[in-house]
């Protein structure tokens, strides 16, 4: 078990373009450092969505889908394209653990993280059709979320205005993610520095208290 563990490969998926300004990061690096303490054998692979060089869903590729989505099979210039997609999907199931730093942008996540969960949604990579309907192919598998929102959408009238935790929660979960934590840092914006402050450091906590290492079996 735990040779297993200090070996576990964390991806960090960043949609956040703001690098050291950013807040979600402030919280996600103290995880990120607790991997670092309590999974020495732990390998840290980091993807910035906005400096990654992510292929365009074109017309072939997504022509591919549909005949894959089928039970076709793909040739000639049509494969090429989509295994470029398929590329960026079977990267994404090498991991073992997944972390995301995002923060909301207009109640819900950045483009960039849209267009990178529109390649890895791919059947036969992270999905397939069985007796019963779609099946998600990514079994055993912790994701760790990371948000931070301007507003506090934790309550009240604006919980509902919220698109960032039910539609992750929803994706990942079709692809087969069940071990899915959010830990939101709230409100950023809405209550001046101390409220900010205050916000980071209770989310900081609550990463404190995250349990490492395997998921569970869901
Ligand atoms: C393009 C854009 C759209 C945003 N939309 C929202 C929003 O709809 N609701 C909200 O509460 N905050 C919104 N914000 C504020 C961010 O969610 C907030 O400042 C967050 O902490 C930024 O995280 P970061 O520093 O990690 O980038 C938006 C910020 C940007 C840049």
């Amino acid at each position: 078990m735990r040779g297993k563990e200090e070996s576990m490969k964390l991806l960090h998926i960043i949609a956040t373009p703001r690098g050291k300004k950013s807040r979600t990061l402030k919280v996600s690096d103290t995880l990120l450092e607790r991997v670092t303490k309590e999974l020495p054998g732990a390998q840290v692979e980091t993807l910035e969505l906005f400096s990654a060089d992510l292929p365009e869903l074109n017309v072939q590729r997504v022509e591919g889908k549909y005949t894959l989505m089928s039970g076709g099979t793909l040739q000639g210039e049509v494969q090429k394209q989509v295994d470029a997609v398929q590329a960026v999907g079977k990267k994404f199931l090498e991991a073992d653990m997944y972390l995301i730093s995002t923060p909301m942008w207009n109640f819900g996540i950045p483009y960039k993280l849209k267009h990178y969960i529109d390649l890895i949604v791919q059947p036969g990579i992270t999905f397939q059709y069985g007796k019963n309907g779609p099946e998600g192919l990514v079994k055993g598998k912790r994701m760790v979320v990371v948000t931070s929102r301007g507003g506090d959408y934790s309550s009240g009238p604006m919980k509902d205005f919220d698109q960032v935790g039910p539609y992750l929660k929803t994706v990942f979960g079709f692809i087969g993610i069940k071990d899915l934590v959010f830990i939101d840092a709230q409100p950023m914006d809405a209550a001046g520095e101390e409220g900010r402050n205050k916000a980071i450091a209770a989310a900081q906590e609550a990463v404190s208290k995250l349990p490492l290492g395997q998921p569970a079996q869901v």
